[in-house]
């Protein structure tokens, strides 16, 4: 492998992707770099833990910063070839070396949904419940996103409140989620997610370099995501002062897989114990938080 690379994309135009389609079928527009993390995400999450092709882009990884890491690999396009008798080479082994995309991950600005409700399973980005036909109880989950108890589970999609729908439209902070033990359920926070190393790769701290680029670029930009004033205005901040205006203070939160809690961990976050547990696309996840030490920098007017 040579040395390895990391790409930033900040956010951008992705309108007209097909989420029914592979990374390699999408319009000429989509950035490549974009592209790039698409073809990794689908071969960690649709291919190795089966979460359907569909689910995999959301609305999210338009605004998002996506990471990609490279790799260069030397491989063998012709294999050489020998004289039986002699065994002197006849034609010399041909290689070519391409760059591939090895490893990826994105960080989510604000506004985000409110945290998801211990016990709860997403399909889809969507909130769904498990209640049992014969009694209203909840199911138990056995860890594998199937429910346990006996009656016959059916999923139920949440009804949403009208706070619920406005905060999900809104481009801002919107009302308060339910405070947990590292967020106060107002404070603005980006998410650190969708975090994958093709398999091939993994264990050669692939992923903390992109973690480390993304958390440098985090602290050297810590006005990036914050609303402008001049581009919103404050009636569509919704903001009746410049103090109320929402601006991030270096809170990072990640959905973290159980199976990868301890890797977060040797990163800083800390398990949100608050925030419970829940299941995504049937794999069981908790909620994990960090704060950056940011410097304070001029604010974006
Ligand atoms: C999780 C994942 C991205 C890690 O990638 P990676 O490049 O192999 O990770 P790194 O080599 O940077 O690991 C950093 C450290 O965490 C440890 N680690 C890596 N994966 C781990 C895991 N699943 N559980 C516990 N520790 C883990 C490594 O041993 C290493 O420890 P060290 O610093 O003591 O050597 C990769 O395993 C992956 O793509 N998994 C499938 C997708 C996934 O689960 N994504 C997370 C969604 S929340």
């Amino acid at each position: 492998m040579g040395t390895p690379f990391i790409s930033h994309l900040e956010p951008s135009r992705l309108d007209g992707y097909d989420r029914t389609r592979p990374y390699d079928q999408q319009p000429g527009h989509v950035p490549k770099t974009f592209s790039d993390a698409m073809q990794v995400r689908e071969a960690v999450f649709v291919r190795e833990q089966g979460v359907p092709l569909t689910n995999e882009h959301d609305p999210d990884d338009a605004r998002s910063c996506h990471w990609v890491m490279y790799a260069s690999v030397n491989s063998t396009t012709e294999p050489e070839e020998r004289d039986p008798r002699s065994g002197q080479v006849t034609k010399p082994r041909k290689s070519e070396t391409r760059t591939l995309p090895i490893g990826t991950l994105r960080v989510v600005p604000f506004p985000h949904p409110p945290h998801p409700p211990p016990g709860s399973r997403y399909v889809d980005n969507v909130l769904v419940d498990y209640e049992s036909d014969d009694d209203g109880e909840k199911k138990k989950e056995d860890g594998h996103g199937t429910a346990t108890s006996s009656g016959t589970a059916r999923p139920r999609a949440r009804t949403l409140t009208s706070v619920d729908e406005e905060r999900q439209a809104s481009a801002l902070p919107f009302g308060a989620d339910r405070p947990t033990t590292y967020h106060d359920g107002k404070e603005p926070y980006v998410k650190l997610g969708r975090m994958a190393v093709i398999p091939e790769f993994r264990g050669h701290h692939i992923a903390g370099q992109l973690w480390r680029a993304a958390k440098k670029w985090l602290e050297d930009n810590p006005t990036f995501f914050n609303p402008s004033v001049t581009e919103m205005g404050m009636d569509q901040l919704k903001v009746g002062t410049a103090a109320d205006i929402p601006k991030w203070n270096g809170l990072v939160c990640c959905h973290a897989q159980e199976s990868v809690v301890k890797l977060y961990e040797r990163w800083g976050f800390k398990v949100d114990e608050g925030m419970g547990r829940w299941y995504e696309e049937g794999i069981p996840h908790v909620g994990m938080f960090l704060r950056l030490h940011i410097k304070e920098r001029t604010p974006k007017v």
